[in-house]
C-alpha cells in the first residue's frame, strides 16, 4: 500500500536550504560573524531569512543545566535568534532522555499571545554543552505586531469561521436525526464535531496578525479539520485550510440510470477524487472526464463533498463504479490482479469527443462517449460494455487475438461473453446503453444472435473484408457457442473454462476450430475429458457447424 498516494496532486514546496559546515576550518573561512561563536556542524536556515531552524555542533561555552541557563545562552547569541528570551519565550517542557540528553521546549509569544507554530527546541549534552536548536523562531514578531489588543470576541470569530466554508454546527450534526437514531447517537455525532479557537499571532509572507485561530473539526457532511485563522480586529479571514488530505473515502453518487451506488474515493486537500486505492494492486482504480473533446487522459474527475450527484458526473460515477466491479471480478473468480496480472492501474476517461457512440481501450486507458442520445446513452453506464472492453485489455495481454477474421471474431466474442459473466442477468449486450429511447433493445444477444444480424452457425459466416473481416458479425457464431455451453453447464464452469482457454490455450492467429479445441482441452484440464461437462462444449461447437 506504499504507493498509494496521489502523486500528481501532492505538492511539495520545501521552505528550507541546507548547508553543512564540516568544522572549525570551513567554519573559519566563513565570514558569516554572526555565528562566529559557535563551532557549527549543521545549519539549515530559512530560505526568508525567519531565523535558524536547525542548527548543531558546539554551540554553547558554559554549563547550561536549566531554563535560565538556556535563556541566558539565547541572550548570549542574540544577534542570531533575535528574540529577547525573557519577554518572548516561554519553557513549555524540559524532557531528558536515555542518552542524558536535555531537551528545553519553548515557545514564542508577543505580550503572552503564542505565535502560532513557533516552537523552539534546545537540546543539551550528558556534559550540559548545547548541542542543537531546532524548531522556529520568528526574528520580527514583536516588532511587526504593534497592537495586540483584539477588537472582535472569540464567539463572533468561531461564527464567521463556520461563515467562511459555508455551514452551519448544525449542518454537521445533521443525518444523526434519521429514523434510526437514538439519543445516544446523537451524543456521539455532536462528540464528532469538534470547535476550537485560540488567540494567537498568525504568520504569513512576513506578516504578522492577531488572529483567532479557529479549528472546526467534523465527519459529516464531508471529513474536515479547518484551520481557520481570523483577523482579531477586523474579522476578515486571514487564511484557511482544511487540514484532512489525502485519504481515502467512501462517497457515493447516481449512475447513468440514475441508480444509487457508493464509491472508493479519496480525499486530498479539501478535493474527493474518483481514485480507488481500496483494491491489492500495484496501481489505483481512476477515472478521468474529458473536458474538450478528444485529448486523453483529461482530468480528474472532482467533487467538492463527496456526494456525486451532478447529472453531469453520471458517467465518471458508472465508469469508476464498474471498472472496481471488473477488477473484483477478475480478481475473485480468476485471481487475476488487473488486466496485466500484475495490478496495473485502471484508468478510464469519460465524456469523449462529442455525441460519440463508442467505447474502447486505447491500449492503456478505457475510453468512453456519451453517444448521441438516440442511438446510444453515456456508454459508462452498461457493466457488460465496461467489462467487454476491459477483457479486450486482457485478451492483449493473454491470448493477443488478432483483430480481424475469425481470430479477430474471437477477440470481440470472448469480450461479450465476460461481459455475460460481469452481468449475467440476460444475455443482451449493452442494453442498458443503447437506444435508450427503445426498451428490451441492445446491440448484439449471445443466445439470439440474428435477432441483430449476426449469423449463429457457419453456414452463414459472412465472408467480407470490412470491419477487419466481420469481427463484429461473425462473432455471433462463437458468441452462440458460448450461450450453448452457459446454458447447459452453467456460468461458473463456463467462466473458469473460457479464462482457461484464453490465458493458456488461444494464441494470436487462433480461428473458430483452435478455440473449439481450446476450449475443450479446458473442460478436460478442469472437468475431465469424455465428462458431461466436455460433451456440452463439444455438443455446443458442434450445434454451431465448427469442428
Ligand atoms: C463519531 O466518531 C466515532 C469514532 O470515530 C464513531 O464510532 C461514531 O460512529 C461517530 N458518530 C457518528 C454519529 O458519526
Ligand atoms: C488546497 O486548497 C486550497 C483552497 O481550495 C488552495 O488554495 C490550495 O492551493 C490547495 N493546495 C494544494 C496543494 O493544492
Ligand atoms: C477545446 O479545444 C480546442 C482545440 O484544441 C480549442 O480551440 C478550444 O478553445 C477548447 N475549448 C475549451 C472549452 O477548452
Ligand atoms: C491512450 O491514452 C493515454 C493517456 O491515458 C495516452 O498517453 C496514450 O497515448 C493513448 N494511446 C493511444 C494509442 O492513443
Ligand atoms: C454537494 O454539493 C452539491 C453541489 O456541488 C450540492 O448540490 C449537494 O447538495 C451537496 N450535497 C451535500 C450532501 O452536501
Ligand atoms: C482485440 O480487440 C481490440 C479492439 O477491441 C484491439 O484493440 C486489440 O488489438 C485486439 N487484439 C488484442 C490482442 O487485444
Ligand atoms: C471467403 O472468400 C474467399 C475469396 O472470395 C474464399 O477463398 C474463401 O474460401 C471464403 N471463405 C469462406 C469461409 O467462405
Ligand atoms: C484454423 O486453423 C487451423 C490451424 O490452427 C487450420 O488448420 C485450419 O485450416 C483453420 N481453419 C480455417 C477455417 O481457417
Ligand atoms: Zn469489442
Amino acid at each position: 500500500m506504499s504507493k498509494k498516494k496521489l502523486v500528481s496532486l501532492a505538492l511539495g514546496t520545501s521552505l528550507v536550504f541546507s548547508a553543512s559546515f564540516t568544522g572549525a576550518s570551513a567554519f573559519a573561512q566563513s565570514s558569516d560573524s554572526i555565528t562566529s561563536k559557535m563551532d557549527i556542524h549543521q545549519k539549515v536556515m530559512n530560505i526568508d531569512k525567519k531565523g535558524p531552524s536547525f542548527l548543531s555542533g558546539k554551540l554553547s561555552k558554559g554549563i547550561v543545566k536549566n531554563d535560565q541557563d538556556v535563556k541566558k545562552f539565547i541572550k548570549d547569541n542574540k544577534e542570531l535568534f533575535a528574540v529577547d528570551p525573557h519577554s518572548e519565550l516561554t519553557l513549555l517542557e524540559k524532557t531528558t532522555d536515555d542518552l542524558g540528553m536535555s531537551h528545553y521546549r519553548f515557545t514564542q509569544s508577543v505580550d503572552g499571545v503564542p505565535v502560532d507554530g513557533a516552537i523552539f527546541i534546545v537540546h543539551t549534552n550528558k556534559k550540559n554543552e548545547v548541542t542543537a536548536t531546532t524548531g522556529q523562531l520568528y526574528k520580527e514578531a514583536s516588532k511587526k505586531v504593534t497592537k495586540t489588543k483584539s477588537k472582535i470576541n472569540q464567539k463572533s470569530a468561531t461564527d464567521l469561521a463556520w461563515k467562511h466554508i459555508g455551514l452551519s454546527k448544525a449542518d454537521t450534526l445533521k443525518g444523526a436525526q434519521n429514523e434510526f437514531s437514538i439519543d445516544a447517537k446523537k451524543d456521539s455525532k455532536v462528540e464528532n464535531t469538534t470547535e476550537k479557537n485560540d488567540l494567537v499571532i498568525h504568520e504569513k509572507d512576513g506578516k504578522f496578525t492577531l488572529a483567532y485561530k479557529v479549528q472546526l473539526q467534523f465527519i459529516e457532511p464531508y471529513g474536515a479539520n479547518w484551520q481557520i485563522y481570523v483577523d482579531a480586529k477586523d474579522g476578515s479571514i486571514v487564511e484557511a485550510f482544511n487540514a484532512v488530505t489525502d485519504a481515502a473515502t467512501t462517497g457515493s453518487g447516481y449512475g447513468v440510470l440514475d441508480d444509487y451506488k457508493t464509491l472508493n474515493t479519496y480525499s486530498s486537500n479539501g478535493t474527493y477524487y474518483l481514485y480507488d486505492v481500496t483494491k491489492p494492486m500495484n496501481g489505483v482504480i481512476e477515472t478521468f472526464t474529458a473536458r474538450n473533446g478528444s485529448s486523453l487522459p483529461g482530468y480528474y474527475s472532482t467533487d467538492s463533498n463527496n456526494s456525486w450527484t451532478a447529472y453531469s458526473q453520471a458517467a465518471d460515477v458508472d465508469a469508476h463504479a464498474y471498472a472496481g466491479k471488473v477488477y473484483d471480478y477478475y480478481k475473485n473468480t480468476h485471481n487475476r490482479n488487473s488486466f496485466d496480472n500484475n495490478g496495473a492501474t485502471i484508468r478510464s476517461t469519460v465524456h469523449y469527443g462529442s455525441n460519440y457512440n463508442n467505447a474502447f481501450w486505447n491500449g492503456s486507458q478505457m475510453v468512453y462517449g456519451d453517444g448521441d442520445g438516440s442511438t446510444f446513452t453515456s456508454l459508462s453506464g452498461a457493466l457488460d460494455v465496461v467489462a467487454h472492453e476491459l477483457t479486450h485489455a486482457v485478451t492483449e495481454r493473454t491470448a493477443g487475438l488478432q483483430y480481424q477474421y475469425q481470430s479477430g471474431a474471437l477477440n470481440e466474442s470472448f469480450s461479450d461473453v465476460f461481459g455475460y459473466f460481469l452481468d449475467p442477468g440476460d444475455y443482451l449486450m449493452g442494453e442498458d446503453v443503447y437506444t435508450p429511447g427503445i426498451s428490451g433493445d441492445a446491440l448484439r444477444s449471445l443466445s439470439n444472435p440474428s435477432k441483430y444480424g449476426q449469423p449463429e452457425h457457419m453456414n452463414n459466416y459472412v465472408n467480407t473484408s470490412s470491419d477487419n473481416g466481420g469481427v463484429h458479425t461473425n462473432s455471433g457464431i462463437p458468441n452462440k457457442a458460448a450461450y450453448n455451453t452457459i446454458s447447459s453447464i452453467g456460468k461458473a464452469k463456463a467462466e473458469k473454462i473460457y479464462y482457461r482457454a484464453l490465458t493458456v490455450y488461444l494464441t494470436p492467429t487462433s480461428n473458430f476450430s483452435y478455440a473449439r479445441a481450446a476450449l475443450l482441452q479446458s473442460a478436460a484440464d478442469l472437468y475431465g475429458s469424455g465428462s458431461s461437462t466436455y460433451n456440452s462444449v463439444k455438443a455446443a461447437w458442434d450445434a454451431v457447424g465448427v469442428y
